[in-house]
């Protein structure tokens, strides 16, 4: 808070100007307001204070008091990384040598060995040239747009990209076209609308909240013919999809030529932190130099790129992870079926359970909660209006005995939702 003392000064500038102060919006009645809709339309987010972690197992803060288990099946972790012995053994032996931040930005005095280790070893798994990290998935998105588009030119992405990308082609001040989710037919139509300038076709490769994988064969045609660049956001598909777990864009089998740019993200299969662009060396050697989302800001410590490098490399080598996962899917899949609750299409870790409104997620969510299982609700605007979802994700370190018992509480909530559901108080959601 600015004390009073602090506004002192000499300078008055009520002494000049227009005597009448313009009148404007006050920022805090906006944000009550906000939140007040917010609440009225169960929308509220909270988040909610894990104490411990034990595989999948949560220890979580109740009432900011009392502590309890539950067992986690909305995170990110699909292989099972997280806490993986090796990871944050290599996180502590680096941190040990290398201390706990980076220092600096990568261009001025931060770039460290591990950084440099951790992009060469990504390049050569996913059999690119070039690699370069970055603190988040959601910098580098902005990074790459931003860098490569400017005013003129044109982005053009699936209605169900996640929020970075959106993001992205609104501050590079370029074109932004949506086309139906998942339609290549539509990605083409949208193209021919903006021939004149540079063209980015940006998709995910495996949707966040909805689990599908993007028709990249049939999208890679699209940006050939259009003579724009296929940019593949596959946050949720490296680690899991494709060949050693090469992800969406190796399982689809495409190359370098067709997809120049991809991102891998290391917060959610290789369970870490961070994430790297990887691809064509002129591209990437562009955006090193002038993306200011990756210049003006602190390299990742390198205890977190020796972690990453650490669950790159099991990622590589244990197969059975991605057997085990592929193998959890189908159960649940099948079991949840049985059951008849109304899941989504989709192959992959991400099970979305499709609710319609904010208040049966919530309710459900809140019923699973009580039966030890987290399992977020999803709302708008992460989803489009009237779709809320219970997004179910499954890791390789659950146990068989879990998805069985997650089924059983899922049924049973289900089967105890009112025909009408009764207003629910928030819980926790991204
Ligand atoms: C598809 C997709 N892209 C990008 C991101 C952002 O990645 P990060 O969490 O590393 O910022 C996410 C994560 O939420 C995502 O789901």
């Amino acid at each position: 808070m600015v004390s009073s003392c602090c506004l002192r000064s000499r300078w008055a500038p009520w002494r000049s100007g227009p005597a009448v102060a313009p009148e404007r919006p006050d920022l805090r009645t906006r944000a009550r307001d906000a939140r007040d809709a917010r609440t009225q339309a169960q929308a509220r987010r909270v988040r909610r204070t894990v104490t411990r972690r034990d595989g999948m197992r949560c220890e979580v803060l109740d009432n900011g008091r009392d502590t309890r288990w539950l067992l986690n099946f909305c995170g990110n972790d699909y292989l099972g990384l997280a806490s993986h012995y090796q990871v944050s053994g290599a996180l502590q032996d680096a941190a040990a040598l290398h201390g706990a931040g980076s220092g600096g930005s990568h261009l001025v005095s931060g770039h460290h060995a591990l950084h440099d280790a951790l992009e060469r070893e990504i390049a050569d798994w996913l059999q690119v040239p070039a690699a370069l990290l970055f603190g988040s998935g959601f910098a580098a998105n902005l990074a790459v747009l931003q860098g490569l588009l400017g005013e003129g030119d044109a982005c053009v992405q699936d209605r169900l990209n996640h929020a970075s990308l959106i993001d992205a082609a609104r501050l590079a001040g370029c074109r932004l076209r949506r086309y139906p989710h998942a339609d290549a037919q539509g990605a083409l139509r949208q193209l021919r609308t903006v021939p004149d300038g540079a063209a980015v076709l940006a998709t995910d490769g495996i949707f966040s909240m909805d689990g599908d994988v993007a028709p990249l064969r049939e999208l890679a045609i699209v940006a050939r013919v259009q003579h724009s660049l296929l940019y593949v956001d596959d946050a949720h598909g490296v680690g899991v999809l494709g060949p050693d777990g090469r992800g969406s864009v190796a399982d689809a089998r495409l190359d370098i030529d067709a997809v120049p740019l991809q991102l891998v993200t290391l917060g959610k299969a290789l369970g870490g932190c961070g994430a790297v662009l990887a691809g064509d060396a002129d591209l990437i050697g562009h955006l090193a130099e002038t993306a200011r989302p990756y210049i003006y800001t602190t390299a990742l410590p390198p205890a977190v790129a020796g972690a990453a490098l650490a669950a790159v490399r099991i990622a590589r080598q244990e197969h059975w992870r991605r057997e085990r996962l592929t193998t959890l899917v189908q159960r649940f899949r099948v079991r949840a079926q049985r059951r008849g609750l109304d899941l989504m299409p989709s192959d992959t870790p991400i099970q979305p359970l499709r609710c319609g409104d904010n208040a049966t997620a919530l309710a459900l969510s809140r019923a699973l909660d009580s039966a030890g299982f987290w399992v977020a609700a999803i709302r708008p605007p992460t989803v489009p209006e009237g779709q809320a979802r219970l997004r179910v994700t499954l890791s390789a370190a659950h146990a068989d005995a879990d998805v069985d018992a997650l089924v059983d509480a899922l049924a049973a909530a289900r089967d105890a939702l009112p025909p009408v559901t009764a207003a629910a108080p928030a819980v926790p959601t991204p």
